[in-house]
Order: C-alpha cells, then structure tokens, then sequence
C-alpha cells in the first residue's frame, strides 16, 4: 500500500516542481510541452498556438527594431510594444516644439502618423531544422578557424547560398538567418519577412511610460504604463517596402484578441518572445567568474560612477537633462549586475550546475569506449581550463573596459589609431549637446584613481603611465589632459578641421586626449586579442559539453538535449507559467496586481520620476475607467479597482520587452516589460520562489489609450474580448 502512494506524492511533487522549472522553448518544443501546457489550463490547440505549415497565434508576435518584443493587435498592422522599446524613435521625433516622450502622443488619423525611419519589425515566416545540413558542411570544410560552428557570417553564407533560391527568389523583404543552437548541437534555419515603413502611431506621456525611471526599475511593487503603438505599413500588396506615402496599412494574418476580463493570482500565463542571451549550462567556476569578475567589477566602476554624475545632476538643472539618459543606461547594467549577485549567492545556486556536469562526467566515464566518453570530460576540462587561464586577463579587461573605456566619454576621442574617415564620427559620439567635459574630468579623476589601485603600472595603458610619471597625480593630470586637449569642444575640433592633413597627424600624434585615448584603446585591443583563443575553448569545450549532456540525458530514457532549453539568442521562444506574486524575503510579500492608487500613493511632484499627469489625476479622482468603468475590476463590496502591473513566474530576459502575455485562450492580458532585480540570475538558473516578470496589465493600456490619450479611433479597431 505504502509504495503507490509514495509514487503518488513523488509523481505530485514532481509535477509540482514541474511547475516552476521555467525554461525559454523553441516553438518545435511545444508539443513536447503541450500535455503540461494543458494540464495547467491552456485551452488552446498545438496547431493554434504553432503550425509550422499554416497560420497561428505566433504570427502575430514581431521582433521589435532588433533588442525588442511586439505584438500584432489589429487587423490593420497596430503593433503593441513598450514605451522604452520605442523610446529611440519617438525621441528622434520630438522636438523642443513637439516633445513627444515628455506630452505623449496619438495620432488622431491615419495621416497623423509618423514615420519612424530606421525602424524595423520582423516577421518568423518559417522555421526549418537544417542541422544534419549545417553539421555536413563543417565536416567538408578545410582548414578554417575552427570557430565557423557559430560564426554568424560562415552560417548565413551558408544560407544565402543554399536557400536563397527557394525562400528569395521573387519575394521582397525576405532575410534569412542559420542560428546555432545548444553551442552549435543543432541549427534552424529562420525566414524572416521585415518590414521597415513603420509608424509611430500613440505613446503616453513619460510620467506614465516611465513612470518610477530609475528608483523603479528592476523592481516591484511597480506601477508603469510601459507601452507605445506603432503601425506596419505595407505595399498594396501586403509585402514590406521602404517607405512611401503610397503603402497602406499592414493587413496581417494573425492579431491578439485582447481579453477585459482581468487576470487573478494564480492564473495561466503565457508568453511569446525574443530573449536575448542566457547562459544555462555555465560550469560553477564560469558562474563565480562572472560574480567575482563581471558584476563585481561592473558595480565598483559604475558605482563611482554614478555618484559624480548623480551629484553633478542634481546640482545643475541643465546637467541633469543632458546625463539622464547615460545614467539611466549605466544604472540599468548595474542594479542588473547587483541583483546577479545577489541570485548567485543564494544558497544552493551552483548546485544544478554541479548536478549537470556530474551527469555528464558520470555517463562519459562510464562508457565501455574510453575514447567516445573522453571527447565530453575533455569538454568540461577545456572550459575549466580556460576559466582558470585567463582570469587575470579577464579581470585586467573589466577594469579597463567599465573603468576607462565605457566609463569616460573622450576616451571615444580621435586617435592615430582610428581611420581619417572616422574621426568626425568619434568625436560627434561623445562632444554633442549632451557633453560636459568639466562631468567628465570628474569623473575621469575617480575612475581613473580606482583603476590605478586595482591593476598593476606594468599593465597599465602606456600613456597613462607616462602622463601619471610626468603629473605626479591622477588629478594633475586629468587636469592637463582636459585643459590641454582640442577634443572636448566644437571650436576645438574646428581649429582641427582647418588644418592640412600633414599638421593634422601631428596634432593627433600630441593632443593628451588623443594620446589617452589611443592607448586606452590599443590596451584594450590587446586584452582582447589575448582573450580571443580562451573565448574559442569555452565555446568549443561547450559544444562538447552540451553533446555529453543530450547524450547522458537520452542513456536515462530522455529525448536528450531537446529535454533542456537551448539557451536564448534573440530568436523566437515561449515561456508559461502563472499569474504570481512573490516573497524576496522574510516577512514580505508582493501581490498582483498594483493598481491606479499605488501611483497616487508615490506621487512626488518634486521628484521627476514620480510626476503624476493632472489628467490621470482627475481619471483616478472620477473613476473615469472607461464607459460602464469597462477596464476597471469590480469588487465584491461593488467598488472598482483601476489594475496597473502584475507579476508571473514566466521566465524572461533582455529582449522579451514588449513581449505580449496572454491567457489559456491565447488572449492578451498584458505587455512584458521587466523582471524584479532578485529574479536577474534567472539567466543563469531559474529561480522559481524569486524570479518575476513584471508585466503592464492591458487593461491599464487601454484605459491610457482611451481616456488619457481620448484615442476612441483605436480602441475601435481593437478587437476585444469580455
Ligand atoms: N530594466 C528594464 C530592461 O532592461 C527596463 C530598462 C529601461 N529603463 C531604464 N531605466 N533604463 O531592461
Ligand atoms: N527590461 C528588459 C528588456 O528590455 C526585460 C528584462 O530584462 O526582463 O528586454
């Protein structure tokens, strides 16, 4: 008696923990996935969801401009993604007059939208396994790097070369791309249709688009309207074309259906997407690696950083507009690094990682052929070795490259080093309305003093060395070098403009900027270059690794690597879960969703991360929630609740912003558009009591299309579901 209910427990227990094991799948996974999916309440068909030879709810999902998510909500091409997806564009087309980060926008008629030139959105037309293809070719290959299984140029030559003809020929837009996955243990074939006549149609104001900026970030409760709208535009044709006033709405072949019904604790969730990058099968030492290297390096440099600039900011109005958006971007990387660290020391975080390699160790020792198992420990040991190897030149790098290299502007000055050409470009990357050189010799006074503590004179750049022998101190020469420099202003790189060529050199060979910077710049060359054959050991050990493990893991009775998740390289993956909240620590809980009052409650009209619009204001104060308070939720004591954010175990990374979640019917409930800081680790390992996506309810986008932006023309053409 006692047995089957032990294998009861054990069975429940193991699709319990099922439950939250996380993992971005390839769409061919689904079927794999599907009973699971079904049994946690998807009410969808396979087909419906993916169907490789027809259409399905994943043609509606598009790769935003590259780093981003969106989804398809109309039938006339409306795409959903988030505000700060959309940010670059509808910042290109702001102006002083019309400020459309800071006032929103809505176009009000088809003509009213706006070219967003340089935009592209993506289509997955078709996905095709091509490893047996691919693994053929690298067989035939002579000589080469060794390196052509994941070069992106050896593959999409490959591509080019092979089926052009079949998925080209005759057709406009259409790119295609061989990604490597699993470290080069297999390789789909992606055909992609872009479309690059693409519109800005409506975005909230920043107040509600970024709402919370940089104190929020990263974090939860949270309360953000993270969205923007954009329309593909099409020839009559429906097929991409550059832009002309002649293209017509998009007419897609898939949409979102959008559900108003509202989500609750506990509910499916489901997500579509183009994460960027993981590393899952990292080795323990990789995992301390990137703790003790990386991230600890990142947030030293940063966080001195940080300070000067915060400082600066806060002292001078006109500062604080020009280094916003470069502290928003350093801040972004560095509470990311902080919560890594924070995830990797988790008790037990290195364990699954172990376990890995222990399967893998324990299945190729095993073997009765010595030299089959030995192709896979020596996988494991090349990476081992590498990591070991190149430690001090890894840590030499970070310092230089978070230090010096991304960490003061001018060291993007003009140099001998940098082609004629490209010398206006490098200047004009830093010295732009943007640029205070008087911040940047600050804070080249701090980062420079830390990163002569932490790397030794003999591997310092050249330069450095030498103007710090002459200075006598960091200061004294930060001081020269900014005061002695034709580089950090317009009449400066004018005065070098108008110089012949020949006197031209000579100021490059004695400007002090020009001098640092060409040295910070060859240091780092060189650090590079010396990394580049451990980088080509790990990744080659890896691809044994990860054959080791498919092989191990299919010894056991398993469908061998297919049963683990490749790792995420911006293409097209699902995630599911549930609607939850979560528990970082003891004696706190957070809940779904946050709602309309949170904003009041962080309202700091002195503070421009938590401005509150005066409309929104009055929207809260009347309960304007759309007609019959349609995208609000009704209490049980008949009050009306105004829903914003919500959190789900779905796991997510870079990339998934804008990405649509939907319910078991495949209807939209809300646009991805960041994780909880305690959850970041989940690149490495999914954590499941910690990570969170942090998602924007639809129902607060509509009602901010609806009654803050008076939008009523798109609500219309919305199909939405009760
Ligand atoms: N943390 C989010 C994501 O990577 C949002 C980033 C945009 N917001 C910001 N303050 N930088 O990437
Ligand atoms: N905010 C991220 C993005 O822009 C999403 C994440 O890292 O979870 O893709």
């Amino acid at each position: 008696m006692r047995r089957p209910f032990l294998s009861l427990l054990v069975g429940a227990l193991v699709s319990l923990s099922a439950q939250a094991d996380g993992g971005m799948w390839l769409m061919e996974q689904l079927s794999q996935k599907y009973s699971s999916l079904a049994a946690r309440g998807l009410q969808m068909k396979e087909y419906d969801l993916y169907n490789p030879n027809g259409t399905s709810l994943k043609d509606a999902v598009v790769s935003f401009d590259g780093g981003c998510t969106g989804e398809v909500i109309s039938s006339q091409g409306l795409v959903l993604t988030n505000h700060h997806c959309g940010y670059d564009a509808i910042q290109q087309l702001s102006s002083v007059e019309h400020n459309y980060l800071e006032q929103g926008y809505w176009a009000r008629t088809l003509q009213d939208e706006l070219p967003a030139r340089g935009v592209v959105v993506t289509f997955i037309d078709k996905i095709e396994d091509v490893t047996a293809f691919v693994q053929g070719q690298l067989r035939q290959l002579k000589g080469g790097t060794g390196m052509e299984f994941l070069s992106p140029s050896y593959l999409n030559g490959l591509a080019r070369r092979h089926y052009s003809e079949r998925y080209q020929r005759g057709q406009q837009g259409i790119e295609l791309e061989i990604k490597p996955f699993y470290n080069g243990n297999k390789y789909l074939l992606f055909v992609k249709k872009v479309y690059s006549d693409i519109r800005f149609v409506g975005a909230p104001p920043s107040a509600v688009g970024k709402f919370g900026a940089d104190t929020d970030n990263w974090s939860y409760p949270r309360h953000t309207g993270d969205f923007s709208l954009f329309r593909i535009y099409a020839d009559a044709n429906g097929n991409p074309a550059p832009y002309s006033e002649q293209n017509v709405p998009l007419r897609p072949r898939r949409w979102f259906d959008i559900s108003t019904a509202g989500v609750q604790e506990g509910d499916f969730a489901m997500i579509m997407g183009f994460p960027g990058r993981t590393n899952q099968y990292a080795l323990p030492s990789e995992i301390t690696e990137w703790r003790d290297i990386d991230n600890t390096i990142r947030i030293r440099m940063r966080g001195l950083r940080q300070e000067v600039m915060l400082r600066e900011m806060l002292a001078d109005p006109k500062t604080n507009i020009m280094y916003a958006a470069k502290y928003a971007r350093s801040q972004n990387g560095y509470k990311r690094a902080i919560g890594a660290n924070w995830g990797v020391s988790r008790p037990d975080f290195l364990r699954r990682s172990e376990e890995l390699r222990s399967e893998v160790e324990r299945w190729a020792s095993g073997q009765r052929d010595r030299k089959k198992g030995k192709v896979y420990l020596d996988g494991i040991a090349r990476i081992e070795q590498a990591v070991a190897e190149r430690a001090a030149l890894r840590r030499q790098l970070w310092w230089l490259d978070e230090g010096l290299w991304q960490g003061i502007e001018a060291m993007q000055a003009p140099g001998v080093d940098l082609p004629l050409m490209s010398l206006e470009r490098s200047f004009r990357s830093y010295c732009n309305k943007d640029y205070s050189p008087a911040v940047d010799a600050k804070i080249a006074k701090v980062l420079l003093a830390e990163y002569c503590r932490q790397v030794a004179r003999a591997d310092w750049p050249e330069e450095l060395a030498r103007g710090l022998a002459r200075y006598g101190s960091v200061e004294a020469y930060v001081d020269a070098v900014y005061a002695g420099t034709r580089f950090t202003k317009e009449e400066g790189f004018a005065s070098f403009t108008a110089l012949p060529a020949a006197e031209q050199a000579k100021v490059l060979e004695t400007d002090p900027l020009a001098r640092l910077a060409t040295s910070v710049r060859s240091k780092m060359r060189q650090l590079q270059k010396a990394l580049q054959p451990f980088d080509s050991q790990i990744s080659q050990g890896r691809r044994d690794y990860l054959a080791g493990l498919g092989l191990a893991r299919a010894a056991q009775g398993g469908a061998g690597l297919m049963d683990y998740m490749a790792d995420a390289n911006s293409t097209l993956r699902f995630t599911y879960g549930q609607i939850q909240g979560y528990s970082p620590r003891d004696g706190v809980r957070y809940t779904v969703p946050t709602t309309l009052q949170g904003v009041m409650q962080k309202e700091d009209s002195t503070s421009w991360e938590f401005v509150v619009p005066e409309r929104l204001k009055e929207i809260y104060r009347t309960q304007s929630y759309g007609a019959g308070k349609r995208w609000a939720s009704k209490q049980a004591d008949g009050s009306y609740v105004m829903p914003v954010n919500f959190t789900a175990t779905t796991h997510t990374t870079g990339g998934n912003s804008g990405s649509p979640v939907f319910n078991a019917k495949g209807q939209l409930i809300g646009i991805n558009f960041d994780r909880n800081w305690e959850g970041v680790a989940g690149d490495i390992q999914y954590l499941p009591s910690y990570q969170r996506s942090i998602i924007c309810d639809i129902r607060y986008v509509l009602l901010i299309i609806d009654e803050l932006g008076g939008a009523r023309r798109l609500i219309d053409e919305l199909s939405l579901v009760p």
